[in-house]
């Protein structure tokens, strides 16, 4: 099931043209089929029936790598946006502090650009706040780490140092100005990221992490292009699946649940992302995704 989804990257385009809110579903699935009659690149036919033109193209594509982001701080913690995670926070509270409590948790999405450092970044925010516990925010996404600038940080050494032994995890994990909330960025960016989240190292460090922390937040790539996201998995105790609403399509959200069951993971539930209320961006919680 994954690998033929691999095989799909026009409609992975797609989906990010959708997302960038650049075309519909009644569009990319036209463009599809043509591109299936005639060949060629899904961008290039795009254009070519005129639904986007290629500024269009080349900016959601750029937009995909390059982030616009406004970092938070604990001045957010009195926003409307805050709100929606006090929500979360009170839904998943039992579930982590239970007598088998979840204490290392990732947030991951079925595609790119859905809002899951964004959400994991609030999130950690209100926990380390509300429940007084000690949070760290891990960025697991090694291809496309994001957590720096989320928190107006920009620090050179990470997760990746620490597992490829060239510092210790001391040297990488920073304070934040949040109270209770630390922070262990990605740091430098590895050739094999897939193979770093499989390591044994990888394994021993969320334990050693397990024994410092109360709570273990990681911010993971999503699941579809890589397996990096099934493979950091294997290491955490549950996920939240981050979905972009009105955006992503079921079907990607379904093989990412399916996916996630694959590996044996509890999904705690689902956040709605830019769910539009009151003509302001926000998100929902909805628990019970299996
Ligand atoms: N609810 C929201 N309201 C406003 N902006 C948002 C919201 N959610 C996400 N964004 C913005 O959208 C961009 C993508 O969000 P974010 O970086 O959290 O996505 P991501 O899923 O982590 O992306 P990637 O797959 O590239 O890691 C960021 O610039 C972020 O600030
Ligand atoms: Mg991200």
């Amino acid at each position: 099931m994954f690998g033929k989804l691999l095989g799909k990257k026009s409609e992975l385009i797609g989906q990010i043209m959708i997302n960038a809110g650049m075309v519909n579903h009644h569009e990319l699935r036209h463009a599809l089929k043509i591109k299936r009659k005639e060949g060629g690149y899904i961008g290039a036919t795009l254009i070519k029936l005129g639904y986007i033109s290629k500024p269009d193209l080349t900016s959601a594509l750029q937009e995909q790598l390059s982030h616009s982001i406004v970092p938070v701080s604990s001045k957010d913690l009195d926003t409307p946006q805050a709100t929606e995670f006090y929500r979360l926070q009170t839904n998943v509270k039992f579930a982590l502090f239970s007598d088998e409590p979840v204490k290392a948790l990732m947030f991951t999405s079925s595609v790119p650009r859905e809002g899951k450092s964004m959400t994991a970044a609030y999130f950690a925010l209100v926990m380390a706040n509300v429940m007084e516990k000690r949070t760290l925010i891990v960025d697991a996404d090694l291809r496309h780490p994001s957590l720096d600038a989320h928190f107006g940080l920009n620090f050179p050494f990470g997760l990746c140092d620490v597992l490829v032994g060239s510092k210790t995890l001391e040297e990488c994990i920073q304070n934040t100005e949040i109270r209770n909330l630390k922070i262990l960025s990605c740091g430098t960016k590895p050739p094999n990221p897939a193979a770093l989240l499989a390591s044994k190292k990888m394994k021993s460090l969320v334990s050693q992490l397990k024994e410092k922390f109360d709570l273990i937040l990681f911010d993971s790539s999503p699941i579809f292009p890589v397996a990096d996201a099934s493979i950091l998995s294997a290491n955490v105790d549950a996920a939240i699946l981050v979905i972009q609403a009105g955006a992503t399509r079921r079907k990607f959200v379904q093989r990412a649940l399916d996916v996630l069951k694959d590996s044996n993971i509890k999904v705690l539930g689902s956040v709605l992302n830019r769910v539009e209320e009151q003509e302001m961006p926000g998100y929902s919680y909805h628990g019970g995704y299996r």
